[in-house]
């Protein structure tokens, strides 16, 4: 038997109050409680990054985590990055140099992608691989991931830096 937890969160700018159970994992929660199946699961051991959210800003595998650990927090998750039926910079940068084909990991690339912006942190090649070595891609050969996150990263530091 597990103990229940009531939790509050903000989730892409909405609050949540929920009654979880202790051992609930917070990819589970955030998939079945509050309906937001862009958050993927494949592996649940934190090796492949599509369970990959935001944390307060922070990358983090939603199947390492138990939805009580995010009680006061905010998340980002992909449902958060398109506003008004625009997509964000990132999924344009996707569309634009074909950084997908299933689309299975490709919430977590692009989650991936917007926490290196908000670091204003600007890489390329090899470095920018290494970065995104906690995503895994079945489909891509990752040539392509890698061009659209460039691009992105590009486009929204390089501007800021003006
Ligand atoms: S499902 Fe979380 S890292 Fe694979
Ligand atoms: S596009 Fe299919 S797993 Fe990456």
């Amino acid at each position: 038997m597990s103990s229940r937890h009531r939790i509050r969160v903000t989730v892409n700018g909405r609050a949540y109050e929920r009654d979880v159970q202790g051992r609930r994992l917070l990819v589970d929660f955030l998939r079945h409680d509050l309906g937001l199946y862009g958050t993927h699961v494949g592996c649940e051991q934190g090796v492949c990054g599509a369970c990959t959210v935001l944390l307060d800003g922070q990358v983090v595998k939603s199947c390492l985590m138990l939805a009580p650990q995010a009680d006061g927090r905010t998340l980002t998750t992909v449902e958060g990055l398109a506003g008004r039926g625009e997509l964000h910079p990132v999924q344009e940068a996707f569309r634009e140099a074909h950084g997908l084909q299933c689309g299975y990991c490709t919430p977590g690339f692009l989650l991936s992608a917007v926490a290196l912006a908000d670091r204003g942190v600007v890489l390329e090649g090899k470095s920018l691989r290494a970065e995104l070595a906690g995503n895994l891609c079945r489909c891509t050969g990752y040539q392509n991931i890698v061009e659209a996150v460039e691009r992105y990263l590009r486009q929204t530091v390089g501007s800021r830096r003006g």
